[in-house]
């Protein structure tokens, strides 16, 4: 008996739960597709109502380039997380006990390293909130980008759909850091959501007293993550 067959007995029977209609539609799309066919009909399954938070959420790793417990590139993150729809589910990865990447170590890693990696790996996306250190990027979120991108040919990074966010008390928001990000972001092969751009300047002055970003920033926020959202769900 085929898979197929396995799960419409089981639908005659009302057994079937969510994720076995999706098999059983994936499978018969798959057959479509091998027969080189261009539509698809499903006898019985052409639509079927999805419960409310069945739907799998996005797993968003976030990294953010400063370990200052005040950051305000912490907080950004933490707006990011709290405006996100139910669509992604952003989680801060910490890079701050990260061993400086060293190549000797490449055989035997620290167990710091292989969790971060192993994180990553999971993940659906990366995001990167960073401020802008000397007209670059901060050392630590350089350093994790590293950690993540070897042994040569095992990096995690490549194709995970990423963002880029900078935030500066100054008026340019970290942009030359923001760009140096996105520099390295090609090699590693991440592709980077190009609009809308993320610069936050006067990064001290956006917040309400309950620690929320103030309505515009916060609305700015909110259409940036949306953005994002729709960017990882081309992938
Ligand atoms: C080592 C160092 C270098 C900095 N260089 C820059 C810079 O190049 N451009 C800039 O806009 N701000 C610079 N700043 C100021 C940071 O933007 C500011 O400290 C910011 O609050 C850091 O982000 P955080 O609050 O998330 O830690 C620098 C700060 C430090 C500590």
């Amino acid at each position: 008996m085929q898979l197929v067959d396995i799960v419409r007995k089981a639908d005659e029977t009302n057994e079937l739960t969510v994720e076995s209609r999706f098999i059983f539609i994936l499978s018969k799309v798959m057959e479509a597709s091998l027969k080189g066919s261009d539509s698809l009909r499903v006898d019985g399954f052409a639509s079927f109502d999805i419960p409310e938070g069945d739907i799998m959420a996005k797993k968003i790793a976030v990294l953010v380039g400063s370990l200052r417990k005040e950051s305000v590139n912490r907080k950004l993150a933490l707006e990011l997380q709290r405006l996100a729809s139910d669509g992604l589910e952003l989680e801060i990865v910490e890079i701050g006990n990260l061993q400086h990447y060293n190549q000797d170590f490449d055989a035997n890693p620290p167990q710091e390293w292989v969790s971060f990696r192993e994180k990553i790996k999971c993940s659906d996306g990366v995001l990167f909130v960073s401020p802008e250190y000397n007209r670059t990027i901060p050392g630590v979120l350089k350093n994790a980008i590293d950690v993540g991108s070897r042994p040569y040919g095992q990096g995690v990074w490549a194709g995970k759909p990423g963002g880029v966010m900078t935030s500066s008390p100054s008026g340019i928001g970290g942009a030359i850091a923001n760009h140096h990000i996105r520099q390295a972001l090609v090699f590693i092969d991440v592709p980077v959501m190009q609009q809308p751009e993320a610069y936050i300047a006067d990064a001290f002055g956006i917040w309400n007293e309950d620690g929320t970003a103030v309505a515009e920033t916060e609305k700015f926020l909110k259409s940036w993550i949306d953005a994002y959202e729709s960017w990882v769900n081309k992938f």
